[in-house]
Protein backbone atom coordinates (compact mmCIF):
# COMPACT_ATOMS: atom_id res chain seq x y z
CA UNK A 1 0.00 0.00 0.00
CA UNK A 2 0.81 3.38 -0.56
CA UNK A 3 1.26 4.85 2.99
CA UNK A 4 0.88 9.05 3.66
CA UNK A 5 2.29 9.79 7.12
CA UNK A 6 1.31 13.31 7.68
CA UNK A 7 3.07 14.49 11.43
CA UNK A 8 3.00 17.43 13.14
CA UNK A 9 6.66 18.39 13.88
CA UNK A 10 8.24 21.23 16.39
CA UNK A 11 11.94 21.36 15.90
CA UNK A 12 12.50 24.53 17.97
CA UNK A 13 16.17 24.88 17.27
CA UNK A 14 15.33 24.90 13.40
CA UNK A 15 11.75 27.32 13.40
CA UNK A 16 9.63 28.62 16.17
CA UNK A 17 6.26 27.26 15.31
CA UNK A 18 4.86 23.56 14.68
CA UNK A 19 4.37 22.56 11.30
CA UNK A 20 2.60 19.34 9.42
CA UNK A 21 5.02 17.88 7.08
CA UNK A 22 3.87 14.75 4.82
CA UNK A 23 6.01 11.71 4.07
CA UNK A 24 4.52 8.87 1.10
CA UNK A 25 6.34 5.62 1.05
CA UNK A 26 5.63 2.13 0.31
CA UNK A 27 4.46 -0.12 3.32
CA UNK A 28 1.99 -3.11 4.61
CA UNK A 29 -0.93 -3.43 6.15
CA UNK A 30 0.58 -5.42 8.69
CA UNK A 31 2.65 -2.85 9.80
CA UNK A 32 2.36 -0.59 12.46
CA UNK A 33 2.56 3.35 12.59
CA UNK A 34 5.71 2.66 14.79
CA UNK A 35 7.31 0.79 11.38
CA UNK A 36 6.21 4.09 9.41
CA UNK A 37 7.51 5.90 11.93
CA UNK A 38 10.87 4.44 11.87
CA UNK A 39 11.18 4.18 8.03
CA UNK A 40 11.00 7.88 7.77
CA UNK A 41 13.12 7.85 10.78
CA UNK A 42 15.73 5.69 9.02
CA UNK A 43 15.09 6.09 5.47
CA UNK A 44 13.88 10.06 4.65
CA UNK A 45 14.57 12.37 7.80
CA UNK A 46 16.82 11.33 10.85
CA UNK A 47 15.60 14.60 12.64
CA UNK A 48 12.23 12.95 13.14
CA UNK A 49 11.81 12.95 17.17
CA UNK A 50 9.42 10.47 18.97
CA UNK A 51 10.04 8.38 22.03
CA UNK A 52 9.67 4.18 21.74
CA UNK A 53 11.41 1.07 23.44
CA UNK A 54 9.72 -1.87 24.05
CA UNK A 55 8.10 -1.96 20.77
CA UNK A 56 5.45 -4.67 22.42
CA UNK A 57 2.58 -2.51 24.02
CA UNK A 58 4.54 -2.94 27.20
CA UNK A 59 6.57 0.27 28.33
CA UNK A 60 4.47 2.40 27.49
CA UNK A 61 7.01 5.17 25.79
CA UNK A 62 5.01 5.72 22.18
CA UNK A 63 1.63 6.53 23.02
CA UNK A 64 0.98 9.75 20.62
CA UNK A 65 -2.49 11.33 18.60
CA UNK A 66 -3.17 8.71 15.36
CA UNK A 67 -5.80 10.29 13.40
CA UNK A 68 -7.24 12.16 16.03
CA UNK A 69 -7.74 9.10 18.76
CA UNK A 70 -4.66 8.83 21.56
CA UNK A 71 -2.96 5.29 20.57
CA UNK A 72 -0.07 3.52 21.21
CA UNK A 73 1.95 3.34 18.12
CA UNK A 74 3.76 -0.31 18.37
CA UNK A 75 -0.03 -1.40 18.32
CA UNK A 76 -1.75 0.10 15.98
CA UNK A 77 -1.77 -1.11 12.43
CA UNK A 78 -2.26 0.24 9.18
CA UNK A 79 -4.95 -2.13 8.20
CA UNK A 80 -6.67 -0.52 11.11
CA UNK A 81 -6.34 3.24 10.25
CA UNK A 82 -5.63 3.13 6.71
CA UNK A 83 -2.98 5.04 4.26
CA UNK A 84 -3.72 8.38 5.07
CA UNK A 85 -2.43 8.78 8.58
CA UNK A 86 -2.12 11.65 10.82
CA UNK A 87 0.76 11.66 13.73
CA UNK A 88 0.56 14.29 16.36
CA UNK A 89 1.84 14.35 20.00
CA UNK A 90 -0.26 14.26 22.91
CA UNK A 91 -2.71 17.02 23.68
CA UNK A 92 -2.20 18.94 26.76
CA UNK A 93 1.56 18.49 27.50
CA UNK A 94 4.58 20.77 26.29
CA UNK A 95 6.28 20.31 23.32
CA UNK A 96 9.89 19.37 23.54
CA UNK A 97 10.36 17.99 19.95
CA UNK A 98 8.26 16.82 17.19
CA UNK A 99 6.12 13.82 18.79
CA UNK A 100 7.98 13.82 22.17
CA UNK A 101 6.38 15.79 25.19
CA UNK A 102 7.75 16.86 28.71
CA UNK A 103 6.65 14.06 31.12
CA UNK A 104 8.18 15.16 34.14
CA UNK A 105 4.93 16.89 35.28
CA UNK A 106 3.16 13.85 34.44
CA UNK A 107 5.22 11.88 36.99
CA UNK A 108 4.98 14.79 39.53
CA UNK A 109 1.37 13.99 39.83
CA UNK A 110 2.17 10.20 40.57
CA UNK A 111 3.77 11.40 43.61
CA UNK A 112 1.33 14.04 44.21
CA UNK A 113 -0.89 11.02 44.79
CA UNK A 114 1.37 8.92 46.60
CA UNK A 115 1.50 6.49 44.12
CA UNK A 116 3.00 3.58 46.35
CA UNK A 117 2.39 1.43 48.88
CA UNK A 118 2.30 3.05 52.34
CA UNK A 119 1.90 0.89 55.49
CA UNK A 120 3.70 1.83 58.48
CA UNK A 121 2.85 -1.29 60.43
CA UNK A 122 6.04 -3.36 61.30
CA UNK A 123 6.29 -6.06 58.59
CA UNK A 124 5.37 -9.74 59.26
CA UNK A 125 7.60 -12.32 59.03
CA UNK A 126 6.74 -13.16 55.75
CA UNK A 127 4.42 -11.47 53.22
CA UNK A 128 1.54 -9.28 53.60
CA UNK A 129 -1.28 -11.97 52.52
CA UNK A 130 -4.31 -11.01 50.74
CA UNK A 131 -7.20 -13.19 49.10
CA UNK A 132 -7.81 -13.35 45.46
CA UNK A 133 -11.12 -11.08 45.97
CA UNK A 134 -8.76 -8.75 47.75
CA UNK A 135 -6.11 -8.42 45.05
CA UNK A 136 -9.15 -8.58 42.19
CA UNK A 137 -10.34 -5.35 43.91
CA UNK A 138 -7.35 -3.07 42.19
CA UNK A 139 -6.23 -5.61 39.40
CA UNK A 140 -7.73 -3.41 36.68
CA UNK A 141 -6.10 -0.59 37.64
CA UNK A 142 -2.70 -2.38 38.23
CA UNK A 143 -2.72 -2.71 34.25
CA UNK A 144 -2.02 0.52 33.59
CA UNK A 145 1.62 0.76 31.79
CA UNK A 146 1.72 4.63 32.28
CA UNK A 147 2.14 5.75 28.77
CA UNK A 148 0.28 8.84 29.32
CA UNK A 149 -2.49 8.06 26.65
CA UNK A 150 -5.43 8.55 29.27
CA UNK A 151 -4.55 12.05 30.63
CA UNK A 152 -3.41 13.22 27.40
CA UNK A 153 -7.25 12.33 25.88
CA UNK A 154 -8.87 14.36 28.63
CA UNK A 155 -10.62 17.59 28.05
CA UNK A 156 -10.35 18.39 31.74
CA UNK A 157 -6.53 18.60 31.64
CA UNK A 158 -5.84 19.90 28.06
CA UNK A 159 -5.95 23.74 28.94
CA UNK A 160 -3.32 23.33 31.62
CA UNK A 161 -5.89 24.13 34.61
CA UNK A 162 -3.65 21.93 37.05
CA UNK A 163 -5.87 18.76 36.94
CA UNK A 164 -4.18 15.67 38.33
CA UNK A 165 -5.72 13.72 35.08
CA UNK A 166 -7.03 10.45 34.85
CA UNK A 167 -3.66 8.48 34.79
CA UNK A 168 -2.66 9.74 38.51
CA UNK A 169 -5.85 9.09 39.92
CA UNK A 170 -5.55 5.19 38.13
CA UNK A 171 -2.07 5.42 40.31
CA UNK A 172 -4.41 6.22 43.08
CA UNK A 173 -7.22 3.90 42.66
CA UNK A 174 -4.66 1.15 42.54
CA UNK A 175 -3.21 1.86 46.42
CA UNK A 176 -6.53 3.22 47.98
CA UNK A 177 -8.00 0.10 47.25
CA UNK A 178 -5.20 -2.07 48.48
CA UNK A 179 -6.52 -3.99 51.54
CA UNK A 180 -2.53 -4.21 52.67
CA UNK A 181 -2.19 0.22 51.82
CA UNK A 182 -3.27 2.57 55.02
CA UNK A 183 -2.56 6.05 53.30
CA UNK A 184 -5.69 6.78 51.96
CA UNK A 185 -5.85 9.94 54.26
CA UNK A 186 -2.45 10.87 53.01
CA UNK A 187 -3.86 11.27 49.97
CA UNK A 188 -7.11 12.57 50.53
CA UNK A 189 -5.92 16.36 50.45
CA UNK A 190 -5.08 15.81 46.85
CA UNK A 191 -7.79 14.16 45.37
CA UNK A 192 -10.11 15.67 47.19
CA UNK A 193 -8.65 19.33 46.43
CA UNK A 194 -9.15 21.72 43.39
CA UNK A 195 -7.00 19.83 41.20
CA UNK A 196 -8.27 16.56 42.22
CA UNK A 197 -10.49 13.89 41.02
CA UNK A 198 -13.68 16.29 41.10
CA UNK A 199 -12.50 18.47 38.26
CA UNK A 200 -13.38 15.08 35.86
CA UNK A 201 -16.38 15.43 34.06
CA UNK A 202 -16.99 12.06 33.03
CA UNK A 203 -16.18 12.64 29.60
CA UNK A 204 -15.07 8.88 29.14
CA UNK A 205 -12.53 9.75 26.94
CA UNK A 206 -9.84 8.01 28.77
CA UNK A 207 -11.59 4.67 28.81
CA UNK A 208 -11.49 4.85 25.20
CA UNK A 209 -7.58 5.59 24.87
CA UNK A 210 -6.43 3.40 27.27
CA UNK A 211 -4.08 0.91 25.53
CA UNK A 212 -4.38 -2.10 28.12
CA UNK A 213 -8.42 -1.34 28.83
CA UNK A 214 -8.19 -0.09 31.82
CA UNK A 215 -11.97 1.25 32.91
CA UNK A 216 -10.50 4.17 33.43
CA UNK A 217 -13.78 6.04 34.30
CA UNK A 218 -15.03 3.66 36.28
CA UNK A 219 -12.09 4.05 38.73
CA UNK A 220 -12.34 7.43 38.62
CA UNK A 221 -16.10 7.30 40.00
CA UNK A 222 -14.80 4.30 42.58
CA UNK A 223 -12.05 6.77 43.91
CA UNK A 224 -14.88 9.30 44.11
CA UNK A 225 -17.07 7.65 46.26
CA UNK A 226 -14.22 6.61 48.57
CA UNK A 227 -14.17 9.90 48.99
CA UNK A 228 -17.53 10.89 49.92
CA UNK A 229 -18.28 7.81 51.57
CA UNK A 230 -14.84 6.65 53.13
CA UNK A 231 -15.60 3.30 51.63
CA UNK A 232 -11.96 1.88 50.99
S1 LIG B 1 7.28 1.06 22.41
FE1 LIG B 1 6.79 0.26 24.39
S2 LIG B 1 4.63 0.46 24.45
FE2 LIG B 1 5.09 0.97 22.40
Amino acid sequence: MNASFTIRRYQPEVRDDPYYETFEFEAEPTDRVLDGLNHIKWHMDGTLALRRSCQHGICGSDAMRINGRNRLACKTLLRDVGADVTVEPLMGFPVLKDLIVDFDPFFEQFKEVKAYLINDEPPPEKERLQSPDEAARYGDTSKCIQCGACTGSCPSFWPGSGFIGPAAVVQAHRFIFDTRDSGSDERQSVLDGREGVWACRTVFNCTKACPVGIEVTRAIGEVKRALSWDET
